[in-house]
């Protein structure tokens, strides 16, 4: 029996790498533009990274990471996330010792075992960016502002943009005994997960997809109003920073988000074209995230993307290349000439295409078609002798005459 790909991760065929690279693309400019840089860390990471970041009781870290011990006795995981080991990163180099600041972004392969349906797989892939070392909320705004300008660049402008605020260390105990107060007596109307949660994580429960939860916990306290002065002064100016640049957004109050380093802005961008998968790309700020993992006291705040889910939000638009130029030749004689066209136009900038098996001209024609060129030419013993040829456009089957030199292909194709 022939070997099948693991669940839950997928290939990316070349008719859909297009798509990949469009959204790559785009994403890379869009960032560059505010400033970011790549960072490429690795896919493994030490167990103990994830847990002390992500958090020891989420369900990242309890049920979905792909963790194994290496050949020298290790525990190893594949990174679910990319936060965590762009901040080992970034406190091993010392990044911080120049200018606390830096701005990041990284693109890649994420790893989670979840139960896999139309966006959500088990391998996936993310595209996120980090900023350390402010905690202005003028930042907080530019990395959503950022977060917005990439998706109106690939033009979806359907996802939108939902914040909220988890407060701090100060102020989320307080909230976290207001919550467990109100869930109190209402715990046999919890599910067996959020019983659980109840004592470790009580604010997952907030977010959690059951029916039951979510009628249960109608009404609960919101984090907004338990924030101290300096959270909520925060929170108040990221929301007139957004004001200001004319972004647009709503407060969803129950976003509790499920990863544990979040402070204060907390976001995500949602859709409701992808069914249960409604968070397109999501993130918050970190202010004690570098600490935790034994570097020095910096904030952060990012964002990652699930690229699935971009590229299906993407629909049926058609990302394929198409060849700028066809060269047919009507027999063997004319091959090396079509050859060195076909190398010479390559060679500055084109995509130029051939026969090379020596086919019906009819049937490179039809090569020709399926590959839906811009441009074919066929060299026969005439235009050999006469060095021009007609050059047929596609679209609309015009024909321009041209010298078969590169410098006069060149501009006809331009
Ligand atoms: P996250 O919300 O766990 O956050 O994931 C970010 C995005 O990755 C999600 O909104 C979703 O689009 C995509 N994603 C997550 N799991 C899957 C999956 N199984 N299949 C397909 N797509 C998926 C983080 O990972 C944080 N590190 C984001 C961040 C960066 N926060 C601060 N900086």
């Amino acid at each position: 029996m022939a070997i099948t790909a693991i669940k839950g991760c997928n290939d990316i065929l070349p008719e859909e790498s297009g798509r990949w690279q469009y959204i790559e693309q785009a994403a890379r400019r869009i960032f560059e533009r505010n400033g970011f840089s790549e960072i490429r860390v690795p896919i493994m990471e030490k167990t103990e990274l994830f847990c002390r970041s992500i958090g020891d009781t989420s369900d990242i870290v309890e049920k979905e990471m792909y963790t194994f011990t290496d050949k020298g006795d290790n525990s190893v995981t594949l990174r679910p996330e990319g936060t965590a080991g762009v901040m080992r990163a970034y406190i091993e180099h010392k990044m911080h010792a120049q200018d606390p600041l830096a701005k990041l972004y990284y693109l890649g392969p994420m790893f989670r075992y979840e139960r896999p349906q139309k966006g959500r797989y088990r391998q996936f892939h993310q595209i996120g960016a980090e900023v350390t070392g402010v905690t202005d909320p003028l930042v907080d705004a530019q990395v959503l502002n950022m977060l917005c300008a990439f998706f109106h660049e690939i033009g979806l402008d359907e996802p939108t943009l939902q914040i909220n605020s988890l407060g701090c260390p100060d102020c989320r105990p307080t909230y976290r005994a207001a919550l467990m107060e109100f869930l109190q007596g209402r715990l046999d109307r919890l599910c067996d997960d959020c019983k659980r949660r109840f004592t470790v994580n009580p604010l997952r429960t907030l977010d959690c997809k059951s029916a039951g939860c979510a009628e249960a916990t109608k009404g609960a306290p919101a984090m907004l109003e338990h924030l101290c002065t300096a959270c909520d002064d925060h929170f108040s100016s990221v929301k007139r920073y957004l004001d200001l640049t004319g972004s647009r957004y709503s407060i969803n109050p129950r976003m509790v988000r499920g990863l544990d380093y979040y402070t204060r802005t907390t976001f995500e961008l949602v859709t409701g074209l992808l069914g249960a998968q409604s968070a397109v790309a999501a993130g918050g700020r970190y202010d004690g995230l570098i600490s935790q993992l034994g570097g020095p006291s910096i904030p952060g705040i990012g964002f990652a993307m699930g690229v699935e889910r971009v590229a299906l939000l993407l629909g049926e638009r058609d990302f394929s290349r198409r060849p700028d130029l066809f060269i047919a030749t009507m027999g063997a004689g004319q091959r090396d000439k079509a050859f060195c066209l076909l190398t010479e136009l390559q060679n500055r900038g084109n995509r130029v295409e051939m026969d090379y098996e020596g086919k019906s001209l009819k049937s490179q024609m039809r090569r020709a078609d399926k590959l839906r060129a811009r441009f074919s030419v066929v060299i026969g013993e005439n235009e050999l002798a006469t060095g021009r040829a007609s050059f047929k456009r596609m679209e609309d089957g015009v024909q321009n005459e041209a010298a078969l030199e590169a410098d006069d292909i060149v501009t006809l194709l331009a």
